[in-house]
């Protein structure tokens, strides 16, 4: 590994690893850009506290013993950087029909058009989540969480930057369209949405943001792995690094979903609760109760399943075969890695019936990473189930079945139950509020939403973090709050 690429250039405006400096072109584009999205960030990044001094990690270098470095900052002063994973030597693409070529270190003419659109694709989710998630400084329960939120906020602008500096270096005058595009679009508008579904729903309270680090960015560190795998060398690097900052917000979600399970279960046990399904005396004690929690649950990860697309997808196949989009762990599965003759199980609905089909794994690639997703989600589950069995509850949380809720793909036209059982309307709409939060469920949460702003202290339905980020005390203050 050499040392220019461990090494961030701070000579200019923007921290990078790919030698920007002596990239003159790139550089002016960038600058130009630059502008525009400090504007996007004032109006569409966090409410409040952009003068405030937040404990944040800046990614600084892609070494994987230290790549980022603690301090305060404010927001607006974050070094937003392009920082790339090495470059592998004698890198080969793996997979697909230029099996065993080398890797490209410039777009292939024939698939320019596709890379664009799963690099702008991608690029869209990132400041998508941090419009949805702009209000919630106002009703965090804690500066540690007002701080991970933050935190999760900058690094989604800094893999909008990863994505632009692809666009603006690679794909000439429509890469510096599509990058300006990406700063006009916005979550839930009319007019001009972001791409995917789930990026447009709202993010109303502190359990859907880490449900939807938990869910949501996880199906974003899915598709990076993918992309990770990618024969164009650039994205791949790019993605590689990016993954290493997407730890930590699934850290946030499944630690914030751990918490307030342990919460409510701690509230429960102390005021003598036996049945955890006793909604109305469990929310008098100021906690979230299980059963709502499961319905966030099924919304978040229904939402999310549907970012795979269509479990059938000529595009996906085209992308395999031409060594754009690989599959989850493609260097580590023991075939060959073109799938030419291979077949795959998708679930589909057949004669009113859900059933396991055999389709052409080349077609089928998008259920597998939608299998390998739900497999990840899994482990979850099995820790917050931990919690409420160890707290003496019989209760589970449960992953809802494929069919529950979608709006993409086989079952989009169907409506299922949790378990899977195909029902028709009016058993769904009579039914539908047992599964999914209703407005009620919304405003008690809404009501729980009140900020607590003293360090060390935590808002009543959620436990402290069983260790400081950075190793720091419980009473440390992330957040130094500046009105
Ligand atoms: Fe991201
Ligand atoms: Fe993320």
């Amino acid at each position: 590994m050499n040392v220019n690429i461990m090494n961030v250039d701070y000579s200019t405006k923007i921290p990078n690893n790919v030698n920007l400096s002596e990239d003159r072109q790139v550089l002016k584009a960038l600058e130009g850009w630059h502008p525009g999205y400090m504007n996007w960030w004032s109006d569409m990044g966090p409410e409040g506290f952009q003068q405030s001094l937040v404990y944040l990690r800046t990614a600084y270098s892609v070494d994987p013993r230290g790549w980022a470095k603690f301090d305060y900052v404010k927001m607006p002063d974050y070094r937003w950087g392009i920082l790339l994973a090495p470059q592998e030597e004698n890198r080969v693409v793996p997979f697909g029909e230029h099996y065993g070529e080398p890797a490209w270190q410039e777009v292939p003419g024939e698939y320019r058009a596709m890379l664009r659109r799963l690099i702008v694709i991608q690029g869209d989710t990132e400041p998508a989540s941090v419009e949805q998630q702009r209000h919630l400084g106002k009703t965090a329960p804690s500066l540690y969480d007002l701080r991970n939120l933050f935190q999760v906020n900058v690094e989604e602008g800094r893999h909008l930057w990863a994505m632009v500096y692809l666009l603006q270096k690679y794909f000439g005058r429509d890469g510096r369209e599509e990058a300006d595009e990406l700063l006009r679009r916005r979550s839930g508008d009319a007019d001009a949405p972001r791409m995917l579904g789930a990026f447009n729903e709202a993010t109303p309270d502190w359990l859907s943001f880490f449900m939807f680090t938990y869910f949501t960015d996880r199906d974003g560190k899915m598709q990076l792995h993918s992309l990770a795998q990618s024969g164009f060398d650039p994205l791949s690097r790019t993605c590689r690094f990016m993954l290493t900052e997407e730890a930590h917000h699934m850290f946030v979600g499944e630690t914030g979903i751990t918490r307030v399970v342990q919460r409510t279960c701690e509230a429960m046990k102390q005021a003598g609760i036996s049945d955890p399904t006793d909604v109305a005396r469990v929310r008098a004690l100021g906690v979230i109760d299980l059963p709502t929690i499961q319905k966030k649950l099924n919304l978040h990860y229904s939402l999310s399943l549907d970012l795979f697309g269509s479990e059938v997808s000529t595009n996906a196949a085209n992308a395999f075969n031409a060594g754009i989009k690989g599959r989850y762990h493609e260097t580590q599965i023991q075939d060959d890695h073109r799938l030419t003759n291979d077949t795959y199980p998708v679930l589909k609905l057949v004669n009113g019936e859900i059933k396991r089909v055999d389709e052409p794994a080349l077609t089928a690639l998008n259920m597998r990473l939608r299998d390998d997703y739900t497999q990840d989600c899994v482990k979850g589950l099995l820790r917050w189930n931990k919690v409420i069995s160890t707290a003496g509850y019989d209760f589970k949380l449960a992953l809802p079945n494929v069919a529950f809720h979608r709006a993409i793909g086989e079952f989009k036209d169907v409506h299922a139950t949790p378990e899977g059982v195909l029902i028709d309307d009016a058993t769904w709409n009579a039914k539908k509020s047992a599964w999914l939060p209703t407005n009620e469920d919304g405003d008690f949460i809404a009501s729980l939403m009140k900020p607590v702003t003293a360090a060390g202290e935590f808002a009543s339905w959620i436990s402290p973090p069983k260790v400081g980020i950075d190793n720091k005390p419980g009473d440390f203050e992330y957040v130094k709050i500046e009105t």
